[in-house]
């Protein structure tokens, strides 16, 4: 695996395999890698000739200046990880050279409502800082196509929207959530919870099933205040949302046996805001 900490020397190299006609596939990531993060690269292996991978803790993307701190760094392991599955190239580059300009020059992307729903009502700001370096990171790479999982369903969503007007020629992919054997989806932030927390924790999957069975047979708002029970009672100490979508708008629906829906949940266990979704 070859690491490249500038983007004048990533993209160099990267001239030189795209003349051969390789295709590029990209994986950005933050780091503290997991199963699921493995699963994205796999997917990137099938898909494409030579698989980018980015660590880089986005600071510009924290609404929570503590989430930012406590955020996990395993940089050591993720190598170790990327090497072993296969990746060709990892680019580390530091907080300067992604933000030359600075973190505070940030440019804004009109993203519509996605900015103000779900997370983006919790997390405000967030999106733009998601935005702003996923637009550095493939100005560097300039990938063919760019993997994205499927458990920040939303962040999918809203780098959609941005690449269709500003990459559409670069193709998106969205892997499916991995899961530990409890059903606990992966997540970089699982490491920052205690054992009893994380079997705590697999509760939210239990009950998205729940949902799923129940959906057509009871009234939503009885199936949300049952999670939102349960959920504070396995030690979730904030629930930020439970709700219905659209799958394609993420707006929120009724049961509709036509459409296509997903439920998304937030909620903190010590501490830890966890995300987690299922499609219907
Ligand atoms: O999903 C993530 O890990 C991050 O939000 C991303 C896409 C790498 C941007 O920092």
């Amino acid at each position: 695996m070859k690491l490249f900490k500038t983007a004048a020397t990533l993209q160099e190299h990267l001239q030189k395999l795209k003349k051969q006609g390789l295709k590029i596939g990209f994986v950005p990531t933050m780091g503290a890698l997991h199963n699921g993060h493995i699963a994205l690269m796999k997917e990137c292996k099938k898909k494409s000739d030579i698989v980018v991978c980015s660590i880089f803790v986005n600071p510009t993307q924290f609404n929570d200046k503590k989430d930012f701190e406590k955020y996990p760094i395993t940089i050591e392991k993720d190598i170790f990880l990327l090497e072993t599955n296969e990746t060709d190239i990892l680019f580390l580059p530091d907080v300067d050279e992604v933000y030359k300009e600075g973190i505070h020059q940030l440019q804004h992307f009109d993203i519509g409502y996605l900015e103000k729903i779900l997370e983006g009502k919790y997390r405000p700001g967030h999106f733009q800082g998601v935005c702003n370096v996923v637009v550095r990171l493939l100005k560097c790479v300039q990938p063919d196509v760019i993997f994205l999982g499927k458990k920040d369903y939303q962040q999918y969503l809203v780098l959609k929207t941005m690449m269709d007007k500003l990459f559409p020629d670069i193709q998106i992919i969205a892997v499916n959530i991995q899961r530990e054997k409890s059903g606990l989806a992966m997540s970089s932030r699982n490491a920052r919870l205690s054992i009893n927390a994380r079997k705590d924790a697999a509760v939210i999957y239990k009950k998205l099933l729940f949902i799923k069975r129940n959906i057509f047979k009871k009234d939503f708002n009885l199936l949300k205040q049952d999670v939102a029970e349960d959920l504070l009672s396995h030690g979730f100490e904030r629930i930020d949302y439970i709700e219905l979508c659209d799958a394609s708008t993420l707006l929120s629906t009724q049961p509709v046996k036509t459409k296509k829906m997903i439920i998304l949940v937030a909620a903190f266990i010590e501490g830890v805001r966890l995300i987690d979704n299922l499609l219907l």
